[in-house]
């Protein structure tokens, strides 16, 4: 039985760099599974744990928390180490979102919107030619792609309002990665020689000075020094965020996109705010999952769907699934999941819902009324959930209401030995975004206006598309996917902390991780490694990782889903779970090459 919801008001909080209005958001507790036992308690961690995507972030986050950080010292450390060492997404010049679970100190969890904003003149006519026809990829790879970039700002807001440490000692790792070079690894050494990004950040010049010798791109180990980024990291300590927006940093990147042909003014950056909004909360199987608002649409798909999907027998499926498995005398190998082609088919429709309600009704609150109440709603998800038939429906329509991510984004999460969780996720939006590098100071500019729907019905890169809610607008926001998550035990006990690169796929992969380990009881490692599908409504094929049993592809099929297995991988969670009484266990995604690392 769903339980009904409770609605609870959270308003936008002042900080350093907060908006200076209010608006109000609200937290919905969505439905909760059958009650379950929680007399016997999590423990708080005895050892902290950081994992992301690049082992020498890792190792910057699990310094700090050494030297007596918590898990908001930590997860800044490593989102600066990853804008050295993995540039690909880890940033200055973007943005992102990170949610702060404090453990048993009655405070709320708050969460960090510090996504870019879109210059005050820009508009959608920027991305037509005289002739008003879309000019595909302007928005990806020139100056007009360019939003003014949050991360600056949000990093050291995270840092002052919840660390512990100075932030000049939180920002020392990465200045040494920066000063003294590190090996470039596989992966960097594979995305700087592709040809297509050579292209782009030979480009401006810039980056090509940076990355490249000439136009030879490092192999890997080579040692890459960046002087320049170093530089930017000590103005960073000795000014504060300000030199990125009012300070000689701001002027350098208002100057260079200007030069370029972008709209970007010196006001679009002193304007530019950090936004505390308070969690979205929502109840799946009696687990507490907080996650991010809008402008992100991450949070909203993930709490439909696991609300739709609670309404299912997933239970009872996969019950069914295992004594089938026995019968036929193939019994199912140990770690995996007992699947049915009858519970992926509530997967897909449940995502496809999710997906079609995001291009309708989410953007940037402060510029739409987005409909957060009807999206959430348990007794109007049953309504969604009754109307999944037994085959594949790409005919369905966004819910009607009241009110009328290259994947290269990158995820950190963080759980210190007090419990206290930070997951945080950011960006560039594509790999190495708009490819265009701010003078003298080394680091890299988004291309996040590629995520507003520029033009009703074109997608973007990541194949969305999107209405009014998500038009672009002088300071608005673009929606985002990114799903920075942290589940407690329904108590005070952080269980899991969770996040994903991907764009859209951002979503599916977090969903499938929790399902995984929560429903099918895989191990975390089990659960992460395991092949992963992907629905967004539009277009409306499932797309299927490769891996997945042929047998449970043709019951899809039977059902009428168009399924398409691509070669590409779907997002790479940075998870952390918490075992019952044990040190936290830690996997990075292994379809990239981060790492995970306990305090030693
Ligand atoms: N830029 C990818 C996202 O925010 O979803």
């Amino acid at each position: 039985m769903n339980r009904l919801a409770s609605f609870s008001p959270g308003v936008c909080r002042p900080n350093s760099r907060s908006a200076p209005f209010a608006f109000v958001l609200f937290a919905c507790t969505a439905c909760a599974a059958p009650t379950f036992d929680f007399s016997e308690r999590w423990e708080t961690p005895r050892r902290g744990m950081v994992v992301s995507e690049h082992p020498l972030a890792t190792e910057a986050g699990v310094l700090i928390l050494e030297q007596g950080g918590n898990a908001a010292d930590a997860a800044v450390a490593t989102a600066l180490a990853l804008c050295v060492v993995y540039p690909q997404a880890g940033n200055l010049g973007g943005g992102g979102f990170a949610i702060w679970v404090p453990h048993d100190t009655g405070e709320e969890p708050t969460v960090l919107d510090f996504r870019e904003t879109a210059p005050a003149e820009l508009t959608a006519e920027h991305f037509v030619d005289e002739k008003g026809e879309f000019v595909p990829r302007r928005s990806l790879d020139g100056p007009l792609g360019v939003g003014v970039p949050g991360s600056p700002a949000g990093l050291f807001a995270l840092q002052e309002e919840q660390g512990r440490l100075p932030f000049r000692k939180v920002i020392q790792p990465a200045i040494r990665l920066a000063r003294e070079g590190f090996p470039v690894d596989p992966f960097l050494a594979r995305a700087l020689a592709q040809s297509r990004t050579r292209r782009r950040l030979l480009q401006g010049g810039m980056a090509g000075e940076v990355f490249y010798r000439g136009d030879k791109s490092p192999g890997a180990g080579e040692v890459l020094v960046q002087p320049q980024l170093a530089h930017a990291l000590e103005l960073f300590v000795e000014r504060g965020p300000d030199v990125f927006y009012s300070g000689i940093i701001g002027q350098a990147i208002a100057e260079s996109v200007q030069a370029e042909g972008g709209v970007l003014r010196a006001e679009d950056l002193t304007s530019y705010r950090v936004n505390s909004l308070s969690a979205l909360v929502g109840w799946f199987r009696g687990l507490e999952i907080l996650t991010v608002p809008p402008p992100s649409s991450g949070g909203v798909a993930l709490l439909q769907v696991l609300s739709m999907l609670d309404g299912f027998p997933l239970d009872e499926e996969r019950e069914a699934a295992a004594a089938r498995a026995v019968e036929s005398g193939n019994p199912l190998p140990p770690g995996a999941a007992a699947l049915s082609g009858r519970a992926l088919h509530w997967w897909v429709e449940a995502m496809r819902l999710a997906f079609a309600d995001r291009a309708e009704h989410l953007g940037d609150p402060r510029f739409v009324e987005v409909p957060l109440y009807d999206l959430l709603s348990p007794e109007r998800i049953s309504r969604r959930r009754v109307s999944v038939g037994e085959l594949a429906n790409p005919g369905v329509l966004p819910m009607q209401v009241r009110a009328r991510e290259s994947n290269d984004t990158t995820h950190l999460s963080v759980l210190d030995s007090d419990g206290n969780a930070c997951s945080l996720t950011t960006t560039l939006n594509t790999s190495f975004g708009s490819g265009f590098m701010v003078p003298g100071y080394g680091f890299l500019l988004n291309n996040e206006i590629d995520d507003f729907a520029i033009l009703s019905g074109i997608p973007n890169t990541y194949g969305l598309i999107g209405g009014r809610a998500n038009a672009i607008e002088g300071g608005k926001r673009p929606l985002s996917s990114m799903t920075p998550t942290v589940i407690r035990d329904g108590g005070q006990v952080v269980r899991m902390v969770l996040g994903s690169p991907g764009g859209p796929r951002i979503i599916s992969s977090v969903i499938q991780v929790i399902l995984r380990k929560e429903v099918y009881q895989q191990s975390l490692a089990d659960a992460v490694g395991a092949p992963r599908l992907h629905q967004q409504w539009n277009p409306p094929y499932t797309s299927l990782e490769e891996g997945w049993d042929p047998q449970l592809i043709q019951r899809l099929r039977d059902r009428h889903h168009e399924i398409r297995v691509v070669e590409s991988k779907m997002g790479s969670v940075q998870a952390i779970f918490c075992e019952v009484g044990g040190d936290p266990v830690g996997v990075s995604d292994p379809r990239r090459s981060g790492s995970a690392l306990a305090e030693r």
